[in-house]
Order: C-alpha cells, then sequence, then structure tokens
C-alpha cells in the first residue's frame, strides 16, 4: 500500500505501509497481509536463480540446485497454509538439456533426494503430487521415482503439487495439436467441434485449471516458454529474490498484490 504522507513537507513522500514481520532480504518488501477471500487457486513458479545464488555464496551452481529444492518444501508447505489448491513448479524446461551434462545429471538426481525425503509429509499434508512434462529422454530411475510419488499421493484430496518436470510450453501445444491431427484423421474430432475446452483437455496441465498467478524469482522478466496457453490470463509477478531466498513473506507478498489486482479478461 501506498501512502502520501503530508508532513513531508510538501515532497510528497511515499511510505511502504506493510504488515510485516521485517525484511528478509532488502531487494525486496517482506510479506504482507493475506485475505482468506481471494487466494489465487493456482500459483504456477519459475524457480529462477539458483546459478546465480550459488555464485554468490562462492559455491558451485549444483549447491545452488541442492538449496533450490530444499526450498521446494518450504514453499509447498507455504502454499498449502495459504490455502492454493495448485501450485506448479518449473523445475526442468525442454531447453534446459542444453546445460553441461554434469548439470542436467545432478537436476535429474534431485526427484531422487526429494521424494523418498518428502514423500511422508506430502501423504501427511493430503498433497497430491502430478507431474506435467514429456517422459521422453528423462533417465529410467528419475522417471520411476517421481512416477512413483504421483502414485502413492493419487487419491489425496489437497494441494496439487505439480511439477513441471522436461516440460516445454511450445512442445506441449505442438504435441496437442499433432493428436488432434490424428484423431481428426480417424474421425474421433470434426473440425467444427475445436474450441478452447476441447483444445484444453489436451494440455499436459489436463483437468488443472489456468494459473491464476505467476512468480518469476532472480529479476528475469521472461516466460522461457512456460506454460504459454494456461498464462493467457495470468497476473504477474517478478521479484529480484533469487529462489533459494524466496521466502513465505515473499510468496504472502505476491499474493497480497494479485489480490489488489483488477481482472477483467478483456471485459471492463
Ligand atoms: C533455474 O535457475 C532453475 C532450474 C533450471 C532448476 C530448478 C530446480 C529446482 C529449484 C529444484 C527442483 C526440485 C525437484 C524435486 C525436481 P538457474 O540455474 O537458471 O539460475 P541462474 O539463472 O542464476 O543460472
Amino acid at each position: 500500500m501506498l501512502c502520501y504522507h503530508p508532513k513531508d513537507g510538501g515532497r510528497g513522500m511515499i511510505k511502504r505501509l506493510f504488515q510485516s514481520k521485517g525484511r528478509p532480504d532488502a531487494k525486496e518488501p517482506a510479506g504482507t497481509s493475506v485475505e482468506a477471500e481471494g487466494v489465487p487457486k493456482h500459483v504456477a513458479i519459475i524457480m529462477d536463480g539458483n546459478g546465480r545464488w550459488a555464485r554468490e555464496h562462492g559455491l558451485p551452481r549444483v549447491a545452488g540446485h541442492h538449496t533450490g529444492m530444499n526450498n521446494v518444501r518450504e514453499i509447498t508447505m507455504a502454499a498449502d497454509r495459504l490455502g492454493v489448491k495448485v501450485l506448479t513448479l518449473y523445475a526442468f524446461s525442454t531447453e534446459n538439456w542444453k546445460r553441461p551434462k554434469d548439470e542436467v545429471d545432478y537436476l535429474m538426481s534431485l526427484p531422487q533426494e526429494f521424494f523418498p525425503k518428502m514423500i511422508g509429509e506430502l501423504e501427511e499434508k493430503n498433497v497430491q503430487v502430478r507431474m506435467m512434462g514429456h517422459r521422453e529422454l528423462l533417465p529410467e530411475q528419475t522417471l520411476q521415482t517421481v512416477e512413483e510419488a504421483v502414485k502413492r499421493t493419487e487419491s489425496n484430496t489437497g494441494l496439487v503439487l505439480n511439477f513441471a518436470f522436461n516440460y516445454g510450453g511450445r512442445k506441449e501445444i505442438l504435441h496437442s495439436v499433432q493428436r488432434l491431427m490424428e484423431e481428426a484423421a480417424s474421425g474421433a474430432v470434426r473440425a467444427d467441434q475445436l474450441d478452447e475446452s476441447l483444445f484444453r483437455q489436451y494440455l499436459l496441465s489436463g483437468d488443472l485449471p489456468d494459473p491464476d498467478l505467476l512468480i518469476r524469482t532472480s529479476g528475469e522478466i521472461r516466460l522461457s516458454n512456460f506454460m504459454l496457453w494456461q498464462l493467457a490470463y495470468a497476473e504477474l509477478w517478478f521479484t529480484d529474490v533469487f529462489w533459494p531466498d524466496f521466502t513465505e513473506e515473499h510468496f504472502q507478498r505476491a499474493i497480497h498484490d494479485y489480490q489488489k489486482r483488477v481482472r477483467r479478461y478483456g471485459g471492463l
């Protein structure tokens, strides 16, 4: 909230008024009050800045990814407490294969550390794990670990924790079109039946609602091929904070800002 203070010698000094517990980080004002009404149902996060976080701490890049992975736990639990229904995390893109092999191998090994450590807590919190991505190219063991977590939690009815893993928005759209063309050729679908609600059934996000809020950390202001169809009407929120430093307070701040936005979907 920005307030004008008349005692500021007429300079119109603006003061930030947040009900925060303090600033965890100088780069971004910290958390603030979140209204129980109007919490975004689906929040998608581009978890960026692990490498720069590591460099700032004099550590190898993989240490940034490891700390980033630990932060997935913190932010998942925060999302659950805040009443978010779906949390989609961009964990590995179809473009990330271009990184050095050592880094790719490390990123591919993270599920094998994360899920065995976390599955008990995820089950206890009634979290349902999903994976949104292309199965091809994923190492057998990685895929098996993720699929096991998906299977074990599939009947849970709480927060949906959706990992975008080996995910690319353009590839997702092309695959959907390919499947539709095949079905059209076989006569299962007619061109005049195609509308948005039919098309979205072919996307990897399946029955999930579109994200209401997209958060990207680390100061980059782009979508990087993430959920290109689904983000059409999302509110976008960017912060300079690197993903390993992104706390529940920053998350609250993003939701607080979201709650002040007016979503018009092209109307008035
Ligand atoms: C982008 O930062 C981050 C990634 C490519 C990986 C994100 C993955 C996690 C946070 C862990 C995921 C956890 C599980 C369980 C799969 P960057 O490396 O591009 O950072 P930089 O731009 O500073 O180099």
